[in-house]
């Protein structure tokens, strides 16, 4: 079933799995270690949980910037996703983590899997329960939530960009083989247009090769996402619906076996994965 989110100015209780006033208050104090928050994605989560008085810690390597004026619930680490000491520190204190990053053109990089596995294991030595990751709707087998033409331009992109496809799948066996309280945020093509307020969001999304979202948009389901525990332990692909949605509807996701989710594992034993993100 897919999950409409319609987020306005103000997220409401309800829209983040709140139940009660309390918990909402609870769940603002937390604290998320940010890993891609100089990325666009990244800046769009920052906005949105400084506005809404969530704290958060970013790595920020060396070469790379926040950007001017970032308000006291802003604290980063200068460091590397490759320092297991760097990723210790961010995480330190945080209720959850929220990973955004990604190669960056023209592609050649290949860090994302290493990287992941390194964040689990400081997680996991940190008792951090709360894992929110964004890979792509091009990333592993997934065909019933892609249209014929979608899937068609997965394959060639996993043909053309081997290496590059093996680290993304690898990415999102570590976080499904990580024991945590998991979530996949799979999106099709970004923008950096306004919010649309009218985004589908969950595991039976179906996304086709015209896709996208808005960054700012995915901001609010990661946020969402990060504070309400939605989509536990499952995959949440997302994309801008063509016209706005004409009320709220909200609804906890179904959980239940995805057709993705058992070949994730396979593709985890094919590919020689160590259990080293493994409890
Ligand atoms: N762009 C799309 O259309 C699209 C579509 C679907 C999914 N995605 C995925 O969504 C996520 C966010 O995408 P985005 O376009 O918003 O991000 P982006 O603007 O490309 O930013 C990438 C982020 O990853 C970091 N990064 C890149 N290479 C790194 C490395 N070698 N070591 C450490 N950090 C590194 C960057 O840090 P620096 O600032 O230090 O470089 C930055 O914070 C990525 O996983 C991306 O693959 C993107």
């Amino acid at each position: 079933m897919a999950i409409i989110l319609k987020s306005g100015p103000a997220l409401p209780m309800r829209e983040a799995g709140c139940e009660s006033s309390c918990e909402w208050e609870r769940r603002v104090e937390m604290k998320v270690a940010l890993f891609g928050a100089t990325g666009g994605t990244g800046q769009a989560l920052l906005r949105i949980a400084t506005t809404r008085g969530v704290a958060v810690r970013a790595l920020v390597r060396p070469q790379s910037s926040l950007g001017p004026d970032q308000p006291p619930t802003v604290s980063s680490v200068v460091g590397s996703l490759a320092s297991d000491e760097d990723v210790a520190r961010t995480l330190y204190g945080c209720d959850a983590a929220c990973i955004v990053f990604g190669p960056r053109p023209p592609y050649r990089e290949i860090f994302c899997a290493d990287a992941t596995a390194r964040i689990i294991v400081a997680m996991r030595a940190q008792g951090i329960p709360r894992l929110v990751c964004q890979t792509g709707a091009m990333v592993g087998s997934y065909r019933s939530n892609r249209t014929w033409a979608l899937e068609s331009s997965t394959r060639l992109h996993q043909r053309m960009r081997p290496d590059l496809a093996r680290d993304r799948t690898q990415q999102e066996v570590a976080v499904v083989r990580s024991g945590f309280d998991w979530t996949l945020v799979k999106p099709p093509r970004l923008t950096n247009g306004a919010r649309s307020f009218s985004v589908v969001a969950g595991p039976d999304v179906r996304v086709g090769l015209l896709s996208s979202v808005a960054r700012q948009d995915l901001a609010d389901v990661l946020l969402a996402t990060l504070l309400g525990n939605r989509y536990s332990r499952t995959v949440a692909f997302v994309r801008q619906t063509r016209t706005r949605q004409p009320a709220p509807t909200m609804q906890r996701a179904p959980h239940r076996p995805l057709e993705g989710l058992p070949k994730l594992a396979e593709e985890g034993q094919a590919l020689g994965m160590t259990d080293a993100a493994a409890p």
